[in-house]
């Protein structure tokens, strides 16, 4: 796995240790002294993932070098060693984009070690999931020439299922090109997940057949003791989305716990802005732990009888699991059988979407490895999906309708100095650095 540079700040006495610890959790700890070697540090390696500054032998230095870090679009997170009374001058210096923490002298090179290793799982995220990209993509990225516009990274990342319990009606093809349209033409960071552990095909219509699953990462984890993330065992498509699926077979699925796969697909909201879920079509414990996390919940249906009937039947079910409010119908090869208009009265739920019929544009997509939005970028059923990623994103944006703020990013200061308070007055007999 690709692993973060760690531009560290710190009396040279006190950085053996924490270069030690860096180094023993995987990443290269590179010391620096000035503002000027962290310039020079941050134009030369795009890789630096966080700053540890030390807050307390020379302030104006470390706020100098604190602006660096959010000069332009850069916005590396840092994690400052502080006393209370450089709190106070640096909430005089706060500023409405943070993505900081504190840490209180005295503080262990241990604890310091996984402050980091926290952090660095969101930022490095960006990096495992462009590493099929190439270097100047990659670095493209960390600079901001491409990003992930500030609107998105104000809201905590979207969980959309897509389910119908009829097979066939277009849920993977949907789920595929809706990520790639969020991803590629609205600067979004998407996670496409394969929850379809009978009939999944996300993998084989990308052309990444051989990426590890998250059934062999946890197997291979129970060994190890370790425990990685959905973030941490995705892999980059061409298109930008990270991919990922659960198993390759549906037999040996028992580490795929339903709770703790809900608990993992909640945690990447964390990393996210789309959690796009593509789902077999049962009721089992699995879909249900996830119908229960979703946001919106997309039911595509082709105008047929059949896949009409399963559609109301799911309405039904979706009662019983209080899920009801989230559903959305999509309709499928909306010009071709039954209309479109018919389709939405018959199931009862309004369509969030049509798309159109394409014949073999899909399926000459998925023989190049590529999402349709890549391959046939002009195609008008390409635009039938943009608008579909417009209503998600409309949806999302309906005040109230979630939780705005991300714990970890656009904190207030005065959040910061709350817990930094709280800390202090829980500080442990583990003194290791005091200063
Ligand atoms: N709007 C469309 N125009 C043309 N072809 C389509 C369209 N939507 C889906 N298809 C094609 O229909 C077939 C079934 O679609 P898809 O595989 O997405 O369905 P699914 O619901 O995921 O099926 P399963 O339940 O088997 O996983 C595929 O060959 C796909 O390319
Ligand atoms: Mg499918």
């Amino acid at each position: 796995m690709l692993r973060s540079a760690v531009a560290v700040y710190l009396p040279e006495d006190e950085f053996p240790a924490v270069n030690e610890e860096l180094a023993d959790a995987g990443f290269e700890a590179i010391p620096v002294s000035t503002a000027g070697e962290l310039a020079a540090l941050l134009e030369s390696r795009s890789d630096v993932g966080l700053a540890i500054l030390d807050g307390e032998s020379d302030f104006d230095a470390t706020i100098e070098m604190y602006s660096l870090l959010h000069d332009g679009e850069r916005n590396v997170a840092s994690l400052m060693i502080v006393s209370s009374t450089a709190v106070d001058r640096l909430s005089l210096a706060g500023r409405a984009r943070i993505n900081g923490e504190f840490v209180n002298r005295p503080y262990s090179a241990a604890s310091l070690r996984w402050r980091v290793e926290a952090m660095l799982i969101r930022a490095e995220t960006m990096l495992i999931r462009t590493e099929a990209l190439g270097d100047s993509a990659r670095g493209a990225i960390l600079e901001g020439e491409v990003g992930v516009s500030s609107s998105a990274l104000a809201h905590r990342g979207q969980i959309v299922v897509i389910f119908n319990p009829k097979g066939g009606v277009g849920k993977t093809t949907i789920a595929i090109n809706t990520a790639a349209v969020l991803q590629i033409r609205k600067n979004q960071r998407v996670l496409l997940i394969d929850c379809d552990t009978v009939t999944g095909h996300i993998l084989t219509s990308l052309g990444m057949a051989e990426i590890p699953t998250v059934a062999d990462v946890w197997g291979a984890d129970l060994e190890t003791n370790a425990s990685h993330s959905l973030a941490e065992i995705a892999s980059a498509h061409s298109s930008g989305v990270a991919v990922l699926t659960m198993s390759r077979s549906p037999l040996h699925t028992e580490v795929l716990e339903p709770k703790r796969v809900a608990q993992a697909i909640s945690a990447a909201r964390d990393v996210f802005d789309w959690i796009i879920v593509d789902m077999h079509p049962d009721y089992g414990p699995l879909n249900q732990g996830i119908f229960a996390l979703a946001d919106q919940i997309l039911v595509p249906v082709t105008p047929e009888v059949p896949t009409i009937r399963a559609a109301v039947q799911f309405r039904e079910v979706a009662v019983d699991l209080e899920i009801r409010d989230r559903l959305a119908l999509v309709v499928n090869r909306s010009n071709s059988g039954v209309a479109a208009s018919d389709v939405e009265k018959v199931v009862g739920f309004a369509a969030m979407a049509r798309i159109r019929s394409a014949g073999m544009l899909f399926v000459y997509a998925a023989n190049s490895h590529r999402s349709a939005v890549e391959a046939f970028p002009k195609a008008k059923v390409i635009g039938d999906i943009e608008s579909l990623a417009d209503r998600l994103i409309a949806t999302r944006d309906e005040p109230g309708r979630t939780e705005r703020y991300p714990r970890w990013l656009m904190r207030p200061v005065r959040d910061l100095l709350d817990r930094l308070t709280s800390q202090s007055a829980a500080r442990s007999a583990e003194p290791v650095h005091t200063r």
